[in-house]
This record gives C-alpha cells, sequence and structure tokens, in this order.
C-alpha cells in the first residue's frame, strides 16, 4: 500500500494527515474530539467522500470513547449529538450522513455500545479499502492499451480510507501493465489536482502531465483522450451525479468528442433518496477560496464571488458507473436499482 495514509485510527485517537498543507508539508494531526473532526472536515484537512465518510465514522468512535459511563440509551444520546454536529459539516458528500447513520443503526439496541460503535467505524474504513481494490479490478475491462486518461479532482488514497476510486482505478490498470498515461486538471480553486493528484501519481510512478481545467477541451482535440474518469460526491437514483466543480464540463467536452466519460465510486455513494440530481444539496464554500492564492488577494477588493464546491453531472452525459458491486450502465434507474439489491 501507501507510505502515507489520508486517516487512521489510533485505538483511542484518530490521525488524518493535513491535506490543505500538501505537497509542500507531511503533517499529520492527532484528534480526540468529534467537534474537531467535524472541523476537519469543513475546514478541509481531510476531503474527498469515502475519506469523509470513515472520518466521520471514527468521529462517531471518539464519541463513544468520551460518551458519560451511564446507560446505553445515555451513550445513545450523546452519540445522536455528535452525529448532528459531523453531519452539519459539509452537506455534498452523501458518505457523511450514510457513515454516521450506520453508526448509530449498528450501536441500537447493544449492550456494549461503545465497542460496538467502534468496530463499525473500522469495518467502514476495511470495506472502503476492499471496495475501492474491487473498483480498480472492475475497470479494468473499460481501459484500452496506451489509454490517456484525463482526471478530475483528486480520487486517490486521500481521498478514500486507501488505495483511490478513479485514480485507483488507473492505478489497478497501471499497475496491469496498460501503459497508462494522465491528464490531471488541476482543479480550481482549491487546487486538488496540481497539489494531491500529482503528488500521488508521482508516488505511484504513473506519467502525467497537469493542465488548467479549461484546457481539456483543446486536449481531447489536439492530443488524443481515450476516456475521462472521475469521482463522485452523491449518485442520485437516476445516475445523476454531483461531483467537483468543473466535472460537468469536463463531461460536456467529453460529449463533443464522444470520449468516454466514467464515474468511478463506492456503493455508499449511492442515494437513492435523491431521485435526480435536483435533490442534491451543492455546497457553496468562501469567496476567499477564489479571490485568494496562499493569502495573496489576486482580484480587486470586493470583487463578488459565487463559488459552488460541486456541480450536477445529468446521466446523459455518463457512460457508466465503475463500482465494487459491478459496472452500472444506462438506463441507470434500473442498473442502479439491480446491482444494489
Ligand atoms: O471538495 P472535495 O475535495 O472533498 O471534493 C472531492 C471530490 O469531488 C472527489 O472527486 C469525490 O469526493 C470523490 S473522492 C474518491
Amino acid at each position: 500500500m501507501e507510505d502515507y495514509y489520508s486517516l487512521k485510527w489510533m485505538g483511542h485517537s484518530l490521525s488524518m494527515i493535513d491535506q490543505r498543507r500538501l505537497p509542500l508539508e507531511e503533517v499529520y494531526l492527532e484528534y480526540t474530539e468529534p467537534r474537531d473532526v467535524a472541523e476537519a472536515i469543513r475546514t478541509m484537512v481531510v476531503r474527498g467522500a469515502p475519506a469523509i465518510g470513515s472520518a466521520a465514522g471514527f468521529g462517531m468512535a471518539l464519541a463513544a470513547l468520551q460518551a458519560q459511563s451511564g446507560s446505553s440509551e445515555s451513550i445513545l444520546r450523546d452519540l445522536e449529538k455528535a452525529g448532528n454536529i459531523l453531519k452539519a459539516a459539509r452537506p455534498t458528500a452523501v458518505n457523511l450522513a450514510w457513515a454516521i447513520n450506520r453508526v448509530l443503526l449498528a450501536a441500537q439496541g447493544v449492550s456494549d455500545v461503545r465497542e460496538t460503535v467502534i468496530a463499525e467505524a473500522i469495518a467502514i474504513f476495511n470495506e472502503d479499502v476492499q471496495a475501492n481494490i474491487q473498483i480498480g479490478l472492475n475497470g479494468l475491462e473499460l481501459i484500452p492499451q496506451n489509454a490517456r486518461f484525463i482526471h478530475h479532482c483528486n480520487t486517490g488514497a486521500l481521498a478514500t480510507s486507501g488505495y483511490g476510486t478513479a485514480l485507483g482505478a488507473i492505478r489497478t490498470a497501471h499497475e496491469h501493465g496498460r501503459n497508462v498515461f494522465v491528464y490531471v486538471d488541476e482543479t480550481r480553486p482549491r487546487l486538488q489536482g496540481s497539489r494531491l493528484t500529482a503528488w500521488e501519481l508521482q508516488k505511484l510512478g504513473i506519467p502525467f502531465k497537469v493542465i488548467v481545467d479549461g484546457a481539456s477541451g483543446h486536449v481531447m482535440r489536439t492530443r488524443g483522450v481515450d476516456l475521462c474518469v472521475v469521482g463522485c460526491d452523491r449518485i442520485a437514483a437516476n445516475g445523476d451525479t454531483a461531483n467537483k466543480v468543473g466535472t460537468f464540463n469536463l463531461a460536456l467536452a467529453a460529449r463533443a468528442h464522444n470520449i468516454p466519460f466514467y464515474v468511478v465510486g463506492p456503493t455508499s455513494t449511492l442515494d437513492k433518496n435523491s431521485p435526480d440530481g435536483i435533490a442534491i444539496p451543492v455546497e457553496e464554500r468562501g469567496a476567499d477560496e477564489i479571490l485568494t492564492i496562499e493569502g495573496q488577494t489576486i482580484a480587486p477588493i470586493g470583487t463578488p464571488v459565487f463559488n459552488p464546491a460541486f456541480d450536477i453531472t445529468p446521466h446523459d452525459y455518463i457512460t457508466s458507473i465503475i463500482t465494487e458491486k459491478g459496472i452500472f450502465r444506462p438506463p441507470f434507474r434500473e442498473s442502479i436499482k439491480m446491482g444494489t439489491l
């Protein structure tokens, strides 16, 4: 596996790499308070839908460790409070609420609530790593020899409990000798592509070039691109997908050039309660992310900003969704339903 990790359970604390400081500094922070884990999710110390889910699971484990000794009911009340704080940290990635609800459900009606909660958080983490490895294997059939990819945002080990989703599929293809090459969208405004994906690809020894997000159409037209792979923060029941802002533009450019566009992620990112993309809440973040770089102002003082952190790619623009349970093809409402029975 990797010589770094997004997050690791240390028995009584949670260790997470501070992704805001990469690639310049590799610093791990230690968390013992669920409230601080929520803040780490909000400020993007940890980011990427599956990693956020795992972090929230361990946030619940910390809440269980802290809960006043007493009846199971009082521990459950403390857990619900912690769950509400964690859920409010970021709205779009459904893995966050999914993990918290899963932990809360496991804790119902058991005598050893603390042990159960910790075991469930560890299970969420381990299952995510296994799902990602399986996603990579499932994706192999779609990846040709000498494949040239465009990849958006960061979907590697950093964005997950380990291995990665879209980047995991690239990695598996690389490990199977497919001679892959990756054009990496830099991913404005937080630069997850140039800061994090480039860092991970370098460590994996996979050849790549960073491009600005607006270059993807030109790259498709002039360089040749075989496929686009992106992650996902929430997939609605009809296949509409929320992912890092810029994903939809990439899908439009891919459609214009007849290039397959694959969404890659674990089934924990499916939200059957959202019938379509309109139902998915899209996070808006602060103006500073756009108006400053490393604290330096890059626009006139007082410049107004609209900063949606995600966009919705309508299902019509998605060729297939690659999951650990198989490849879902259109019509997605049916294939998702059948694939996740
Ligand atoms: O704002 P971020 O960095 O948390 O957004 C991350 C993404 O959009 C990823 O592409 C998505 O979570 C999939 S990560 C495997």
